[in-house]
């Protein structure tokens, strides 16, 4: 896996609206996520998935979201201010090697992890992790931009296989290699 990781300033263009040509997240969102759930979202970035996220688990429900780099969070925040999503919404800066998400183990009904894997140092760890925060049966969407070959793709799965998650399922989103897979 490559260790690059996406500057901060890209944040603005990957929450542009005009993304939603092609990655409508609510349409890519709905099937995965019910009012009430507790969803994980590491490598957040500026909120593009987060916000529509926030509405689909509704008023009862929470999405952590998790970053490393604190502009990329404070983008976030800001969106979700502006859509009034505040409170449903907790914004985490993580290290490149830990999510710190230990306190969640067990309790997370879905995990998005959308164009981050590829970023981080230590695949097993961050796939261990997203494991131990699920519930029995929760769910992870792991999605990469198709500039991830589909072989490294594979080993991403097959590290991820190896951490415990069940087979992968094709998801069909645009301009990505996605799957869902249980824990
Ligand atoms: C390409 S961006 C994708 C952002 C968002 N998921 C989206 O699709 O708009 C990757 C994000 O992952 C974050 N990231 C990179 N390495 C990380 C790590 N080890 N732990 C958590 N986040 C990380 C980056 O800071 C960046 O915000």
């Amino acid at each position: 896996m490559e260790e690059h990781v996406c500057p901060w300033w890209l944040g603005y263009a990957l929450a542009s609206p005009l993304r939603r040509i092609g990655q409508e997240p609510a349409s890519i969102l709905a099937p995965w996520v019910s009012q009430g759930m507790i969803v994980l979202e590491p490598g957040c970035g500026m909120g593009f998935f987060s916000i529509p996220l926030a509405r689909l688990v509704g008023a009862s429900g929470r999405v952590v979201c998790v970053d490393l780099q604190a502009k990329m969070l404070a983008g976030m925040e800001r969106r979700a201010r502006r859509a009034g999503l505040s409170n449903r919404i907790e914004a985490r800066q993580c290290a490149a090697d830990s999510l710190k998400v230990e306190d969640l183990d067990g309790t997370v009904d879905l995990a998005l992890a959308f164009a981050v894997a590829h970023e981080v140092p230590n695949p097993d760890r961050f796939f261990g992790e997203l494991h131990a925060a699920l519930k029995p049966g929760g769910r992870l969407i792991l999605a990469e931009p198709t500039h991830v070959s589909a072989e490294q793709f594979d080993r991403t799965l097959q590290r991820a296989a190896a951490c415990g998650f069940g087979p992968p399922a094709p998801v069909a989103i645009r301009r990505s290699r996605a799957v869902v897979m249980e824990r």
